[in-house]
This record gives structure tokens, C-alpha cells and sequence, in this order.
């Protein structure tokens, strides 16, 4: 039986680059869902956030911290920030190739609740697809694809492994540590940007064991997505458009976001969602985004997946407007680390990047903060795994072949989403949030398959924990609030 030094759950950004920050002599497993390029990562847009020097870094706390609201782990901001130039230099040196200007000067760019440009970007609007290929490419560790995770391996406080379906069968991998890094929980919305793989699997497994999963209300959404294209991931329309000139305005033309702020399409995302669905709901109006200043060519050029997606569902970018809702985008809660991403209460049990709560992000995270932070926690990850000298004696477990799925899932894990999207999502009443969990209750009493189970279990503690969060804070905004 092979015991690996390391499993890794989840082959994003944060996933790979724990991977990679272990020594070639470390035997290491990742584990992915689907293909390795089915994450988070691969799809995000706009860039990675990165103090451009040294006198940058204060600037990027207290930005990272407004944005958090006061939730935020005030040491973990200080760790992002200050590893994060640290992480980014490394990357490159190691050859990732961010966009240059003709001198190889990094090109910054400018997103939402930035007090500057300090956005780094690859291949114009594919910074996830250029650093998961880059990484991916670096990679020596095997990947076992198609294959999930359906338990992990816990007795007595001590992780030994997970329990994974692959092929038709239930097997056992054991490991000295596992860690987590399967993203966030994206599949529970009727709406969303996320990978179709994503759906809060491991952070349910972690509520069946007593793991405590933290701030799971603080749900961001991303205000510019195309949501009329087919599948269950929608297209998103990055937010460095709109640090670019690109301008939001209802079918008459008029950009009424400067009535909700002053900083209009740079104010942070969770308002200008908020606005957006305020100004839908009162005017009945459609809203787009638009792109006035921009020329054909440079546009191309600087968003060239943008372009060819949105051209392929017939709209002919910088001309055309483009309709535009809010979508579920981020979680910021997760499970609960320490700022190594340890999990408290389970010796060998880590989790780094979406799926984890460090409380980096707080109440709402800073734009284009989420590939940083799964450079710089995976990073702290490995350390602290690598410095350990003592083991725990392994544990051999049976296989557990719980049923996954079951017929008449799929029916109850569109009503999960459409219960999401309707009462957990932008604007939050109390009694509709009672009213979905009394629901969710009643669908977790039927005879479901233990995946559909771990997916109400997640949207049930997002619910609770919106209930007890009587207050707006962040990306949660309830409304009519209990005084
Ligand atoms: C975007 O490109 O707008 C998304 C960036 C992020 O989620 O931080």
C-alpha cells in the first residue's frame, strides 16, 4: 500500500503550487474532480493583485482591509501582501510569462477598490489559463483525474488519507497530510462564474465531521457576467473592463451608478451588484455594459477571450453592448485554518486557497486577491508540513461505497439553485431565508445520494450563518433587518 507523503485536493492554483513547493524526493497525489483544468483558476480573468513595490504594500492592506469590512484576519492581510511580491517574483522567475510592455516592464492594471493599478495579467483576459498552463507544465507530481473525493479518512482527530470514487469504484488513499484546495462552492447557484466541477463537496465532508466551516453568508458577486449562454458556468465579463473604460448603463443609455457612489464603475463589486439589481428591480430596465472608448484592435488585443467568447454567442465587441446580471462569483468563507492553513481539530488535515477561510478576504474580497492568496497559502502550507518531525501511526480504513447519486437528484439540485440564487444571493430578506431553510430540511429527509446530501448540508450552514448575521456587513446585505 502506498502511504503519500502529500494528498493535494484540487489542481487550481493553489492545488498545483502546493505541488510544487514540495521537493522532488516527496511522493505527492493530486486528486481532480474532472480534467485538471476544470477550476476556478482556469477561468479567472482579470489578474492577480500584487503590490508593485515594496512602498506599495501598506496601500494593498488597507485596501485588501476596506474591502474586508472589519472581518478580516488584520496578520493574514499583512502575510498576502507582503508574500505576495515575494510569491509573484518567484513565479516569474521561474518563468511565468505575465504581459510586458516592449521594455518587459510588468503592465498593471486597475480593478475596482484599488487605490492604483497593481493588477498583473496574462495573456490579456487569461491570467488563470496562462498560470494553471504554466503550472501544469512545471508539475512533476501524478494527477488522478476523473476521481472524487467523497470522504476523508478521519478517526481520533487525525487525517490519514480520503476515500475516493474513480472509475466505477470506491478506494482509499492514505497520506501523511492532506490538503485541501478544491475550490468553492459555485454549482449551489443558479448563477454563476465558476468551473461546473465546483460545488462545496470537501466543505460539506468537513461539516459531517465536525470540522467548522466559517463565515459561509459572505457570498461575493460578481456584477458584470452574461448570463443568457448555455451551461451552467456563465461568461464572465472581466472587471478590468471597467478599470479600463468600459462604463455599465440601463437600456437608456444613462451609467446610474453614480446615484449608489460616487466612485461609480470602480466602486467595490458587491455594491455595484447591488446596485444593479436595485436598478433592475425599480426601473424594470435591462442594464449592459459598454465599451465607448474602445478601439477595435487594442480590444482584441488586451481581451482577446472576451472577444472571441462573446463574438461566438453573436455579439461584435468594443460595438455591441452587452446585457449583464450579477452572478455568484467567490466564497469568502470556508474552512476555518490557521495561518499555515491547518485545519484546527485535526492533526494533518490543511486547506489553502476558495475552499479555506483564513479570513484574508473578510466580509468581501479585494479584486483579483484570490490567485495571490492561493500562491502565498499553499506556500505556507507545504512549509509547515515539511518542517514536522513527529507522524502519526497510520490507520487502515474500510471502504466506504456510500451511494453518490440517486434517481430524482438532479430535480432537487436545480430547486437547490434556484433556491440560492432566490433567497441567499444579493439582497437577503429574513423570512425568505427562513423559508428556504425550512425547505432544505425537508429535501435533506428524502432519499438522496450522499453528493446531493453534502451540497444542502453547505447551502444549509450558508443559510444559518446568513440568519445569525443580523447586520448588513460586506458582501452580505440583509434586508429589513432585525434591530
Ligand atoms: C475579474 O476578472 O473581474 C475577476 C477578478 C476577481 O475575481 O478577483
Amino acid at each position: 500500500m502506498i502511504v503519500y507523503d502529500a494528498i493535494i485536493i484540487g489542481s487550481g492554483i493553489a492545488g498545483l503550487n502546493a505541488a510544487a513547493a514540495f521537493p522532488k524526493n516527496k511522493n505527492v497525489l493530486i486528486i481532480c474532480k474532472e480534467n485538471s483544468w476544470d477550476c476556478n483558476t482556469f477561468y479567472a480573468q482579470g489578474g492577480i493583485a500584487v503590490a508593485t513595490d515594496k512602498d506599495d504594500i501598506p496601500a494593498h492592506i488597507a485596501d485588501t482591509l476596506a474591502a474586508g469590512a472589519g472581518l478580516c484576519d488584520e496578520k493574514a492581510v499583512d502575510i498576502l501582501c507582503h508574500d505576495g511580491i515575494k510569491v509573484i517574483a518567484d513565479l516569474i522567475a521561474r518563468g511565468m510569462p505575465f504581459d510586458t510592455d516592449a521594455e518587459g516592464n510588468l503592465l498593471y492594471t486597475k480593478e475596482a477598490a484599488h487605490s492604483k493599478e497593481r493588477i498583473i495579467h496574462a495573456g490579456g483576459d487569461a491570467t488563470g489559463r496562462e498560470v494553471h498552463h504554466f503550472l501544469m507544465q512545471q508539475n512533476r507530481q501524478p494527477l488522478l483525474y476523473k476521481s472524487t473525493v467523497t470522504d476523508l479518512l478521519i478517526e481520533d482527530g487525525i487525517c490519514h488519507g480520503v476515500s475516493v470514487y474513480h472509475d466505477g469504484k470506491c478506494k482509499n488513499y492514505y497520506a501523511r497530510s492532506v490538503i485541501i484546495a478544491s475550490g468553492g462552492i459555485g454549482s449551489l447557484y443558479a448563477y454563476h462564474t465558476n468551473a461546473r466541477t465546483i460545488s462545496g463537496d470537501i466543505q460539506g465532508i468537513c461539516l459531517e465531521k465536525g470540522l467548522a466551516l466559517r463565515d459561509m453568508e459572505m457570498t461575493q458577486f460578481h456584477p458584470t457576467v452574461f448570463i443568457h449562454n448555455k451551461g451552467a458556468r456563465k461568461q464572465l465579463l472581466t472587471e478590468a473592463l471597467r478599470g479600463e473604460g468600459a462604463h455599465i448603463i440601463d437600456e437608456n443609455g444613462k451609467r446610474f451608478l453614480f446615484e449608489y457612489d460616487k466612485r461609480g464603475e470602480l466602486s467595490p463589486r458587491s455594491l455595484v451588484s447591488k446596485a444593479i439589481y436595485d436598478w433592475k428591480e425599480k426601473t424594470g430596465l435591462e442594464v449592459y455594459l459598454s465599451f465607448p472608448d474602445f478601439e477595435e484592435e487594442a480590444f482584441h488585443e488586451r481581451f482577446p477571450t472576451i472577444y472571441f467568447n462573446m463574438k461566438d454567442m453573436g455579439f461584435n465587441l468594443p460595438f455591441e453592448d452587452v446585457p449583464i446580471s450579477p452572478a455568484f462569483h467567490y466564497a469568502m468563507g470556508g474552512i476555518e485554518t490557521d495561518l499555515n492553513g491547518k485545519v484546527p481539530g485535526c492533526a494533518n488535515l490543511y486547506a489553502v486557497g476558495e475552499v479555506a477561510s483564513t479570513r484574508v478576504h473578510g466580509a468581501n474580497r479585494l479584486a483579483s486577491n484570490s490567485l495571490l492568496e492561493g500562491l502565498v497559502f499553499s506556500k505556507r502550507a507545504v512549509e509547515d508540513i515539511l518542517a514536522r518531525s513527529v507522524y502519526f501511526k497510520l490507520k487502515v480504513f474500510d471502504n466506504d461505497c456510500e451511494v453518490l447519486i440517486k434517481e430524482g437528484d438532479a430535480a432537487i439540485k436545480e430547486e437547490l439553485r434556484q433556491i440560492m440564487w432566490n433567497a441567499v444571493s444579493i439582497v437577503r430578506e429574513m423570512s425568505s431565508l427562513q423559508a428556504a431553510l425550512g425547505r432544505i430540511d425537508s429535501l435533506l429527509q428524502k432519499d438522496i445520494g450522499k453528493l446531493l446530501r453534502l451540497r444542502l448540508k453547505v447551502s444549509k450552514n450558508i443559510i444559518e450563518s446568513a440568519i445569525s448575521r443580523k447586520e448588513s456587513l460586506g458582501a452580505h446585505y440583509i434586508k429589513n433587518e432585525r434591530k
